[in-house]
């Protein structure tokens, strides 16, 4: 059987930052300001302190101001609520994003609910979530539009086609049945109280793995020629003792020998998200300045 082509997230992202820079050059022009993203870390989680430096870091390279708040993990709920409200009131600040898991005293509900909407470039507030299951304009979680971009840089239209998405959370699985939905696709939502797994997947033309079980989904799972996309990140144990290394929901080595396309990771979607994300603050920033922006060019 022959291989699939591996569909490069890394590059994808790296065209889509370009193009963020470039409209962030022009929305800076035009408001005379910089677009702004206000990233708040609660605690020492040492992956979330990783993702927010880089999410930093990116935020900068692609011309737009990055506010980083980080917060000690004993802080109180509500001095966390009173951060957001005056991140709310700041007129320099056009993106919100509170990076999760929150430590254990604080409700995420009640954080997420404070964000203004129109701040909210993670998509997580129920307002964002019910303006995308209606198909008013909004924001939609990043790693989900990642995804969907990729597909329609492989597939182009995705009108009729079959697509399985394994997983159900409010993060990934349900936006991500909902923008698939919204291409035209017929959408079957698997989670782990399905029944006979293998069987619903091997109906997709598109497959979406959002579980977090390492390398779960096999090859015999896979329709001939599908195009399959791993949310998974997961770090297991590495064959040299002592060492580890990063797989996805999918095992790699039997789906490429099946499917006509698929996401390696690491290097698939993983950089997607902040990607999206600097995309999803510059159109805030459009948005909350009134200045016009073609969404659909960047
Ligand atoms: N933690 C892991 N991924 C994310 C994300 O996309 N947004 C936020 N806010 N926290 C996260």
């Amino acid at each position: 059987m022959s291989e699939a082509a591996i569909i490069d997230g890394k590059a994808f992202a790296e065209g889509l930052r370009g193009r963020v820079a470039t409209f962030a050059s022009q929305f800076e022009a035009k408001a005379g300001r910089k677009a702004g993203l206000a990233v708040v870390l609660v605690g020492e989680d040492p992956a979330s302190q990783v993702y927010v430096r880089n999410k930093g870091k990116q935020t900068v390279a692609c011309g737009m101001n990055s506010f980083e708040h980080k917060l000690d993990a004993d802080t109180s709920e509500a001095d966390l609520l009173a951060l957001v409200e005056k991140l709310n009131a700041d007129p320099a600040v056009d993106g919100i994003l509170v990076q999760l898991p929150l430590p254990a005293h604080m409700n995420e509900q009640k954080v997420i609910a404070t964000i203004n909407p129109d701040k909210d470039v993670d998509g997580f507030h129920v307002v964002n979530v019910g303006r995308l299951a209606t198909g008013l304009p909004g924001f939609v979680p990043c790693t989900p539009l990642g995804c969907v971009m990729l597909l329609k840089d492989r597939l182009g239209s995705l009108s009729g086609l079959d697509a399985v998405v394994i997983g159900r959370s409010n993060i990934v699985g349900k936006p991500m049945a909902q923008l698939l939905t919204a291409e035209s696709c017929t959408v079957t939502i698997a989670h782990s109280r399905t029944k006979d797994l293998p069987e619903v997947v091997r109906r997709a033309d598109i497959v979406v793995a959002a579980v977090g079980r390492p390398e779960m989904v096999k090859g015999d799972w896979i329709k001939p020629g599908a195009t399959v996309i791993d949310v998974g990140i997961n770090r297991v144990p590495a064959a040299e003792e002592g060492k580890t290394k990063l797989v996805g929901d999918v095992d790699f080595a039997s789906v490429s020998q099946v499917a006509g396309a698929i996401t390696p990771v690491p290097g698939g979607v993983g950089p997607m998200t902040i990607a999206v994300l600097l995309r999803n603050t510059l159109v805030a920033a459009h948005r909350n300045a009134g200045i016009a922006l073609d969404e659909n060019a960047i």
